[in-house]
């Protein structure tokens, strides 16, 4: 309960509003965002409001208010005193997405400041928190001051929402992952904008999945989002632009913690020359394009090519690797367990799942696909529990590509044994193989949002921003 000079609130009544479908106005989300961050308003209240405003859905003011409440509801970071541009990339949530690993390093790389905040294995995509923790002594909690440390020392720093900031993504995000209410696009944008805002930065780069694999699988539901989320940014001053790339098949090889570790080490080691067949050429690509956007964002680079060239660079020369080290370094993690990665890798069972016919790989229910890797072991069962850092699902095969029946099609890792039938079936559910190679060939990125093209797409849809 909260007294105030118009009327007082009461949790029940805003739960009875959202649950009827009205809209709640400025002060009541932000009695919503300050009771999640103090837990004055108890779990079970926030999961209810949680799926009203997921059924019902969130207005355009209220997507605004909610964002700008979470992201007041704790201290917030003050990158000016970094003396460069402060710059990040926010993905809308992926299967095997670890382009954050990627765009980190080689952004800081070419000059620019890196304060990433990131989250956790979401629903069914993963979270570069998780995978980061997989690094024994690597602290994702870090200080303000110990943030900043690590920024001026590196030029990058990953960590989670806090109890200092964004404390009320921190609460909500993780009751979203257990309460099926992850896939709105209110709900995303306050999600993602109330730790990047908090973060203080002066441009972000949003990557919004589309396809099989995204939150939000209609291409003008994904349109949707990005255009919401780069106005009510730049409405709050931040200079942001959205990219909407493709999530029709699991991004590079690896989808887990460990795994996608390893898999961002070898392409900053250089260890997949890019001619090879083996490499995750659209890891390595896509990473390349955001980074491009973040350099020229951060006023290193005159156009997004320039800056992709910039990060080609860092990525051939070894730099981009030798901030990722010192960053992990720096926030306690032991880089040894990249000496000999694979004996570092433990997993508590390993099967290899052979084709189960031959043919082209031409669909991917890639959502059911990050079930299955949630499933191994990598996800959590209940808010809270720890993930396991070995488990995850190795694919063998990508999207066109011709198999036999009978070779390797991807490789799991479970904590238990008994933990790997259930994967293995939703696998084999997941794909389908056609006997023609599939034509449609999909850009992996569709579509690019600056904040004009994002007003003109919100006033087309009679959304516009300046309604609000
Ligand atoms: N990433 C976030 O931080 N929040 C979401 O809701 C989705 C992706």
């Amino acid at each position: 309960m909260q007294s105030g000079s118009v009327t007082t609130l009461h949790t029940i009544d805003i739960l009875r509003k959202k649950r009827d479908g009205r809209e709640l106005d400025a002060r009541e989300l932000a009695f919503v965002a300050a009771g999640a961050a103090n837990g004055s308003i108890q779990e079970a209240e926030l999961a209810a409001w949680l799926m009203a405003a997921w059924l019902k859905g969130l207005s355009l003011n209220e997507t605004r208010a909610l964002t700008l409440a979470m992201r007041d509801s704790g201290e917030k970071f003050a990158p000016t005193r970094l003396g460069k541009q402060a710059v990040d990339k926010h993905s809308t949530g992926g299967v095997g997405d670890k382009t954050s690993l990627l765009v980190a390093p080689l952004a800081a790389a070419c000059g620019v400041a890196v304060p990433m905040i990131s989250g956790r294995v979401l629903g069914h995509t993963g979270g570069t928190l998780d995978k980061l923790e997989a690094i024994p002594g690597y602290r994702t909690a870090l200080t303000l001051a110990e943030f900043e440390t690590v920024i001026k020392k590196c030029g990058a720093s990953i960590i989670g929402q806090t109890d200092q900031l964004a404390p009320a993504d921190r609460k909500l995000y993780a009751l979203r992952d257990r309460t099926a209410t992850v896939e709105n696009p209110g709900l995303i944008c306050a999600s993602i904008l109330s730790k990047k805002l908090a973060a203080g930065l002066n441009a972000l780069v949003l990557d919004v999945k589309t396809g099989s694999g995204a939150f939000l699988r209609k291409r003008e539901d994904c349109e949707f989002l990005a255009a919401l989320m780069v106005a009510t940014a730049e409405a709050a001053g931040t200079r942001t632009v959205a990219l909407l790339t493709d999530m029709g098949q699991p991004l590079g090889r690896a989808a887990g913690n460990w795994i996608e570790l390893v898999e961002s080490v070898e392409l900053l080691r250089g260890e997949r020359p890019a001619w090879s067949p083996e490499t995750n050429i659209d890891l390595r690509e896509l990473s390349l394009i955001l980074a491009g956007w973040m350099i020229h964002l951060g006023t290193q680079a005159e156009t997004p090519e320039a800056g992709y060239a910039r990060a080609e660079k860092a990525l051939m020369d070894g730099s981009a690797l030798r901030v990722f080290l010192a960053m992990i370094e720096a926030q306690g993690g032991d880089v040894s367990v990249f000496d000999d990665p694979a004996a570092f890798h433990k997993p508590g069972a390993t099967e290899i799942v052979a084709a189960w016919d031959s043919g082209y790989v031409a669909e991917m229910d890639t959502t059911a696909l990050g079930w299955a890797v949630q499933r191994t072991g990598a996800g959590r069962e209940k808010a809270g529990e720890p993930v396991d850092p070995h488990a995850g699902i190795l694919f063998h095969a990508r999207r066109g590509a011709r198999v036999e029946r009978g070779q390797p099609f991807a490789t799991l890792y479970a904590t238990r044994p008994e933990l790997l039938a259930e994967p293995a079936a939703i696998l084999k559910r997941a794909i389908h193989f056609s006997k023609t190679p599939p034509n449609a060939v999909v850009p992996l990125v569709i579509r690019v949002f600056t904040r004009d093209e994002a007003e003109e797409y919100l006033r087309e849809k009679q959304l516009s921003a300046s309604s609000s």
